[in-house]
């Protein structure tokens, strides 16, 4: 199903919060505000999303040029900043081709332009739990090609999925259409510390009015790369994930962190079949 939601500036979003504490200018009062709380919880939360984003950086840029990839889908792309998928992707191979998933009507507006801008890149409008509508869509299917291995990316978004609506079988079901020699990308929010697990989960919860997932263990990230391969230096602060510079390798957040790294898809994982999600509804 299509994503419809209306922008509404009245309610932060995780999106938007995230361009803020980024630097970026997709933001509205309200964001930097609930931001701005979030800061006094987990004051290291801007060095944070910077590392977080120069793991993209380096994991996309691994992918192309040590395995090849040369299609991608990020799921939960966010707002458009420096050095998009599709930019470093398209650096390494300028025919790479990048299908961005997001549900933000903000990140969609702004994005549209952005991530549209060649034929080789589309956004697609959708709550990422609609895999089905996602992999059959007629952009994915011009874009992306299943026979071959695919580069796929949930990176720092499935602490936007609560655990009823089943974050680990999400990652099931999308790696149950890849082919061998396909790689995932999975990163998330989380704490050693139960009090600010709960705090900031909370607190998202609140100024997001529901529109949030939840910090979790490391642990419970680990069981998303259950049959998969992972590749080195293994599931670590994505800080220490192959950093390519002093800056990288000192700047860290204290608080909380963003947990996970990148494996491949195994011969023998490939079910093929399309697994719809179970509908409530
Ligand atoms: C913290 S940002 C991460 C952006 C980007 N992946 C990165 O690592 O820089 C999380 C993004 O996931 C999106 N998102 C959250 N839940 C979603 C859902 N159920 N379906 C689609 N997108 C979602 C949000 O709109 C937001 O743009």
């Amino acid at each position: 199903m299509a994503d419809n939601r209306r922008v509404d500036l009245s309610v932060p979003s995780a999106a938007r919060m995230y361009d803020w504490l980024l630097g970026g200018h997709y933001n509205y009062e309200v964001d930097q505000r609930a931001s701005e709380e979030l800061l006094k919880v987990a004051p290291t939360t801007k060095e944070l999303a910077r590392n977080n984003r120069w793991f993209l950086e380096r994991v996309v840029r691994v992918m192309a040029e040590e395995h090849g990839i040369r299609q991608f889908v990020d799921f939960g792309s966010g707002l458009p900043t420096q050095n998009n998928v599709h930019q470093i992707a398209q650096a390494v191979d300028p025919r790479s081709r990048v299908v961005y998933v997001d549900d933000d009507p903000v990140v969609l507006a702004h994005g549209q332009a952005i991530f549209d801008e060649n034929d080789q890149s589309v956004v697609i409008a959708s709550d990422m739990l609609e895999t089905e509508y996602i992999l059959e869509h007629a952009d994915f299917r011009r874009l992306i090609d299943l026979d071959q291995p695919v580069g796929v990316l949930f990176n720092s978004v499935l602490h936007c999925i609560p655990d009823a609506s089943g974050p680990g079988d999400l990652v099931t079901r999308v790696v149950d259409r890849l082919r061998p020699g396909s790689f995932v990308v999975i990163c998330q929010l989380v704490s050693d510390d139960a009090g600010l697990r709960r705090q900031v989960t909370e607190m998202m919860l609140e100024q997001t009015h529901g529109r949030w997932g939840q910090v979790r263990e490391r642990a419970q990230v680990d069981r998303y790369f259950d049959g998969l391969v992972i590749q080195p230096p293994g599931l670590v602060d994505v800080t220490d994930w192959r950093p390519d510079s002093e800056l990288k390798r000192r700047q860290r957040s204290i608080e909380w962190t963003e947990y996970g790294g990148l494996a491949e898809v195994p011969p023998g994982r490939r079910s093929g079949a399309a697994v719809p999600r179970p509908r409530t509804a």
